[in-house]
C-alpha cells in the first residue's frame, strides 16, 4: 500500500485487561496523513505514537474546525479481527466534514487506513468480555491563522485505544437528570456532525446532573424543549405498549451507527419501531399508564445502556424496576455478538482485518 511505515524502537508494556476503562490508553502507532489545499490529502503514514508539534495560532485550538469517529475492532474466538461497519464511519465522517467546511476524505482509503494500522497493532486488540480496541480518526484545521475561515491545512489522524466499558455501570442501568436549561444542539447547527464543539456544549449539564448524583443528561430540542433528542453522548430509545420509539433524525441529532443497527435488528424481529418526535410529557404520562416498558441509549462506546431512572422537574420515575429489560439486553448481545464473531452476521456490517 501507499501507506509510509515507520515503528517505534520499543513497544510499550501493555495495560492490565481487568482495568482498561474507557480512552485511557493508546498503543504503539498512529496514523497521520496531511492536506494541503492544490495538493489534497497526502503523505499518509503509520509512525510511533506521541505528541505532535503544531504552531499555537493553529486554527483548530481557536475556532473548533474539528470533525472524528469512533468505531471498535473485535478479536473473533477464531483468530480473526473483525471491524463493525466501518463504512458506515467513514462516510460519516465526511458528512460531518462537510459541515465544517473540511475536505472529505474516501471513504474506501479512510477504511483501508483503519485496517493497516489496526493489522500492525493487532496485538494490542484486548482480550475479556466486553473489551476492544477503540479507533479513533479525526481531523483538525492546522493554518497557523487567526481569521474565520475555513483552513487550506488539515491533519487526518487515527488513534487506537484498547477500551472496556464506557460507564463503570457497565450493561447495568443508569440515573438520568432530564435537562431543561442547557441545551446540546439545535436544528440547522452541528447537532447531526461528530464535531468536537457538540461536545464541549455538552459538558456544563453533564457536570451539574453528576452533581446531583445523575450519571447523564436527557438532552430535550432547543427550541421548545419539550421533544426528546438524545441521551449523554447517545441516541435514545424507549419501549412503549410494546412498540419501540427513537426521536427522529431532524438536523439536532447524531444519525448512531448503533441506532442504524438497532433499528434494522428490531425490524428483522418484527418489533415494532417507529422513528417520530417524543416529547418528555408523552414519556411520563406512558410510564403513569404503565405503558414505558424500557428505555435505553445505543453508542459505539457503550453498545446499549439501560435507563433505570429518569428526573425531570423534580419528579423522579422508575423504569423497568431498574432493572436492564429484556429488549435491551438481546439487543446488547446480539450487537456484541455480531462484533466478536459468536453471533451470524445476517446484515454483512462485519469487515475482517
Ligand atoms: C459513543 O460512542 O457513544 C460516543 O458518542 C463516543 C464518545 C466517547 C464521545
Amino acid at each position: 500500500s501507499q501507506i509510509a511505515i515507520q515503528k517505534v524502537s520499543q513497544p510499550k508494556p501493555k495495560p492490565n485487561q481487568a482495568e482498561l476503562g474507557f480512552g485511557h490508553f493508546f498503543t504503539d502507532h498512529m496514523f497521520i496523513m496531511d492536506y494541503t489545499a492544490g495538493q489534497g490529502w497526502h503523505d499518509p503514514r503509520i509512525v510511533p505514537y506521541g505528541p505532535i508539534e503544531v504552531e499555537p495560532s493553529v486554527m483548530v485550538f481557536h475556532y473548533g474546525q474539528a470533525t472524528f469517529e469512533g468505531l471498535k475492532a473485535y478479536n473473533t474466538v477464531d483468530g480473526r479481527i473483525l471491524l463493525f461497519r466501518p463504512y458506515a464511519n467513514a462516510e460519516r465522517l465526511n458528512v460531518s466534514n462537510e459541515r465544517l467546511c473540511i475536505p472529505p476524505i474516501d471513504p474506501n482509503f479512510t477504511v483501508e487506513a483503519i485496517k493497516s494500522l489496526v493489522e500492525f497493532e493487532k496485538n494490542w486488540i484486548p482480550a475479556g468480555e466486553g473489551n476492544s480496541l477503540y479507533i479513533r480518526p479525526f481531523v483538525i484545521a492546522t493554518d497557523p491563522y487567526l481569521g474565520v475561515k475555513p483552513a487550506d491545512t488539515y491533519k487526518f489522524f487515527i488513534v487506537l485505544s484498547p477500551v472496556g466499558a464506557y460507564y463503570p455501570e457497565g450493561i447495568n442501568p443508569v440515573k438520568i437528570y432530564v435537562e431543561s436549561n442547557y441545551v446540546r444542539a439545535v436544528k440547522g447547527g452541528l447537532g447531526f456532525t461528530k464535531t468536537a464543539g457538540n461536545y464541549a456544549a455538552s459538558l456544563k449539564a453533564q457536570e451539574e446532573a453528576k452533581e446531583k448524583g445523575f450519571t447523564q443528561v436527557l438532552w430535550l430540542d432547543g427550541i421548545e424543549k419539550k421533544y426528546i433528542e438524545e441521551v449523554g453522548t447517545m441516541n435514545v430509545f424507549f419501549k412503549i405498549d410494546g412498540e419501540v420509539v427513537t426521536p427522529s433524525l431532524e438536523g439536532s441529532i447524531l444519525a448512531g451507527i448503533t441506532r442504524d443497527s438497532t433499528i434494522k435488528l428490531l425490524k428483522s424481529w418484527n418489533v415494532p419501531v417507529n422513528e417520530r418526535r417524543i416529547s418528555i410529557e408523552e414519556l411520563y404520562v406512558a410510564h403513569d399508564q404503565g405503558k414505558l416498558e424500557e428505555a435505553f441509549g445505543t453508542g459505539t462506546a457503550a453498545v446499549i445502556s439501560p435507563i433505570g431512572e429518569l428526573n425531570y422537574n423534580g419528579r423522579t420515575i422508575s423504569i423497568n424496576g431498574g432493572k436492564t429489560g429484556d429488549l435491551s439486553s438481546k439487543i446488547y448481545h446480539t450487537i456484541t455478538g455480531i462484533q466478536n464473531g459468536s453471533v451470524a452476521d445476517t446484515f454483512n456490517w462485519t469487515v475482517e482485518v
